[in-house]
């Protein structure tokens, strides 16, 4: 099965200029996401991994079944302020500002080997800061995982683990 088949992309959104490509066709057509997962979760399978990340918000859409398929357990990278409790922070450059992502503290073990995923992969700017957050609390992020990739940004090349997309764009 080809998955671009059940992607949509729409142009000018959020900006003009940019073509989004829209996973709710992929999500809301039962097969093709059964075959996406299954996919994904071979893809995982091979890094034995302890835990999945999801990258808020459509990095969660992939992760947590990712993570029951495995039988691993979820954890969430989240934008800040949105975790209860005691967080690790990690703050990260954009081209105008800057952006904290946040996990709560005791969510993962020293040591303990993490699949980072998220939806799209573009600048690979969220990925990169989503790795060094890990990494600040000890994980080992032994692997990243996404479904689209736009490999014209090349994002892939800030992204210093073995990364996994299902789908393409150049
Ligand atoms: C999008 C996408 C990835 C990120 C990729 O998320 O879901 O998380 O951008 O971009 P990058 O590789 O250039 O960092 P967005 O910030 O739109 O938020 P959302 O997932 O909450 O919709
Ligand atoms: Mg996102």
């Amino acid at each position: 099965m080809d998955l671009k088949d059940h992607i949509r992309s729409i142009p000018d959104f959020p900006k003009p200029g940019i073509l989004f490509y829209d996973i709710s066709t992929l999500l809301a057509h039962a097969d093709a996401w059964q075959v996406t997962m299954g996919r994904m979760a071979k893809a995982a399978r091979a890094h034995q991994p302890d835990v999945i990340a999801g990258i808020e918000s459509r990095g969660f859409l992939v992760a947590a079944p990712l993570a029951l398929k495995l039988g691993c357990g979820f954890i969430m990278v989240r934008k800040k302020g949105k975790l209860p409790g005691a967080t690790i922070k990690h703050t990260y450059d954009l081209e105008y500002g800057s952006d904290t992502v946040e996990i709560q503290e005791g969510a993962v073990e020293p040591g303990q080997r993490v699949i980072l995923v998220d939806d799209l992969l573009a600048t690979g700017g969220t990925f990169a800061a989503s790795i060094e957050l890990l990494r600040k609390v000890g994980a080992e992020v032994c692997a990243a995982a996404c479904l689209i990739e736009l490999a014209f940004l090349k994002g892939r090349e800030r992204v210093d683990v073995p990364l996994h997309s299902l789908v393409s764009y150049d």
